[in-house]
């Protein structure tokens, strides 16, 4: 399905500022849909292919292409089908077209009945202020209100109706949805969350029962409707803390901003849309959702993560000091044998913490391995350096692995080079690494090459055959190690990569 801005791109000519406005409003139009009870549809104009000009200018051409659409939340929807990508020719929708050539909200003309149900169509038009003051208009909103379940309406649905015209002016006027806005991270509150009509002195007007029982847990006792919100809201969370100046600014219906409240443990969001219509400021919405719940498992999960984080440092660090055990004990050593296989025995732990400080840092279920990587081949390259003058290096990228490849793959390759610069003495050694859907590790050295009895599948030392269970066992790979033509020993890995 094509996007919004494919088809403003492909389909229309406006430009990437009005885009973005349209961006903006799609993204904040689910309240209209909602205060309306109401599908919303939003028409460009068409430019037709046949008469764009030579001159590359871009002519209306009288058509409309659907370029997005809402249902309601708060009620039944019109259209069961997608209505996006549909075109509409010119005086095909009278509605559309009138809004658009008398640059006016259209609410005129009997219920429509062709999609079986009775519908009321309106249409808004969309207009964006550009900064010197002008207005372009983008488009036109229609709005269709199924009428099949339509009653006598209460005082929550006339509230609705009245703010969603309300809404619709400033669309209109090109008053919404409000330019630099901060990006909302966190679903907003929605309407049936909780609803607050303020007047113009911030006094509510009208209260949902959600927006009532918000309140309510952050300990309000007295009615709310008539009270001055910002007064009430600052006294309910008064606390020692700095104030919080959004606070003020948010419940009196001032500014167009979201933030949160809390008091008596219960958490509330609270966003607040002026409502500015025919130049004036007549009052605003304030949406209202509880999300005590919500940010209570946060804390948890964000606890649960440090907590991981910390386990992971803490084994680090006892691997570190296992591995300056050992070496000590390496050192008191006489037996040339034993001191050598002590030394090996702190390089092994060596590559195991080091995957456990990487975790500490991220302790996400993928690790760049590069990291680790290279970490694990200075480690090799620095105890050798006593004997032999080679630095190994890596060509080729692991990139990011999940953790559980990586203990396994970082102490096999511990190994593999730990044998290069051990028995190969070897000038150059290299890591090339490859990744598609496998990740193929191809670890060769220049060196003295493989004992002429060599035979993987019955050598018993111990060193291969940790690589081997790691990399048959744990990681489900291939292990071969091969002379390597002209000179020297190549040890391939290829492991299996889970499906991203
Ligand atoms: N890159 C290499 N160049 C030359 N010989 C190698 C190379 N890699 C492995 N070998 C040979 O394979 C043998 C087995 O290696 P393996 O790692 O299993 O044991 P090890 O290194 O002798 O002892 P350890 O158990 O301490 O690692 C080595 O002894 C060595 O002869
Ligand atoms: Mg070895």
């Amino acid at each position: 399905m094509p996007t919004l801005a494919d088809l403003v791109v492909r389909h229309t000519a406006l430009d990437a500022a009005d885009l973005d406005w349209l961006h903006s409003l799609v993204s904040d139009w689910q309240l209209l849909a909602d205060l309306s009870f109401a599908d919303l549809i939003l028409w460009a104009p068409l430019i037709g292919a046949e008469r764009k000009s030579p001159a590359g200018d871009h002519e209306h051409s009288g058509g409309w292409i659907a370029i997005a659409q809402m249902r309601p939340t708060t009620g039944p929807t019109v259209y069961h089908d997608d209505i996006v990508g549909t075109v509409a020719a010119k005086g095909e929708r009278h509605l559309i077209d009138t809004a658009w050539d008398e640059r006016r909200i259209c609410r005129e003309g009997d219920p429509d009945w062709s999609t079986g149900v009775p519908v009321r169509e309106e249409t808004i038009p969309v207009r964006r202020n550009t900064p010197d003051g002008e207005g372009r208009f983008l488009g036109v909103i229609q709005r269709s209100t199924n009428l099949s379940s339509a009653r006598t309406p209460s005082r929550l649905e006339l509230t609705y109706l009245q703010s969603a015209s309300d809404l619709a002016q400033m669309v209109a006027e090109g008053r919404f949805p409000f330019s630099g806005e901060e990006p909302i991270l966190v679903r907003s509150p929605r309407v049936g969350d909780g609803l607050l009509r303020l007047d113009r002195a911030g006094r509510v007007t009208y209260a949902s029962p959600n927006a009532l029982s918000a309140y309510r847990r952050l300990g309000l006792h007295a009615d709310l409707v008539g009270a001055e919100l910002g007064r009430v809201t600052a006294q309910l969370c008064y606390s020692d803390e700095p104030i919080n100046e959004d606070l003020m600014i948010v419940a009196s219906g001032r500014a167009a901003k979201e933030t949160e409240v809390e008091s008596g443990g219960t958490i509330v969001q609270l966003r607040a849309i002026p409502l500015i219509v025919g130049g004036g400021r007549i009052g605003a919405l304030v949406l209202i959702r509880d999300v005590t719940e919500l940010r209570r498992r946060e804390r948890e999960l964000m606890t649960k993560d440090a907590t991981i984080r910390e386990i992971h440092h803490r084994v680090k660090n006892n691997l570190q000091t296992v591995a300056a055990l050992l070496r000590l004990q390496a050192r008191r050593l006489r037996v040339p044998e034993g001191r050598e296989a002590l030394e090996e025995a702190v390089r092994r732990v060596g590559s195991i913490a080091i995957v456990h400080e990487t975790l500490s840092h991220a302790p996400e279920e993928f690790v760049d391995f590069d990291d680790i990587a290279d970490r694990v081949i200075a480690m090799a390259g620095e105890v050798s350096s006593a004997e032999v003058a080679v630095t190994p290096r890596r060509v080729g990228a692991f990139g990011v692995l999940p953790s559980l490849i990586a203990t396994p793959l970082a102490m096999a390759l511990t190994e593999v080079l730990q044998n290069a610069l051990q028995h190969g003495h070897p000038g150059r050694l290299q890591v090339v690494v490859s990744r598609g859907e496998r990740l193929d590790v191809l670890v060769w050295d220049d060196g003295k090459g493989l004992p002429e009895d060599f035979d993987l599948e019955t050598s018993t030392s111990l060193g291969l055959q940790i690589v081997r269970t790691l990399v048959e066992g744990e990681l489900s790979g291939k292990l071969s190690i091969q002379p390597r033509p002209g000179g020297g020993t190549e040890v391939t890995l290829s492991i299996p990569l889970p499906n991203p």
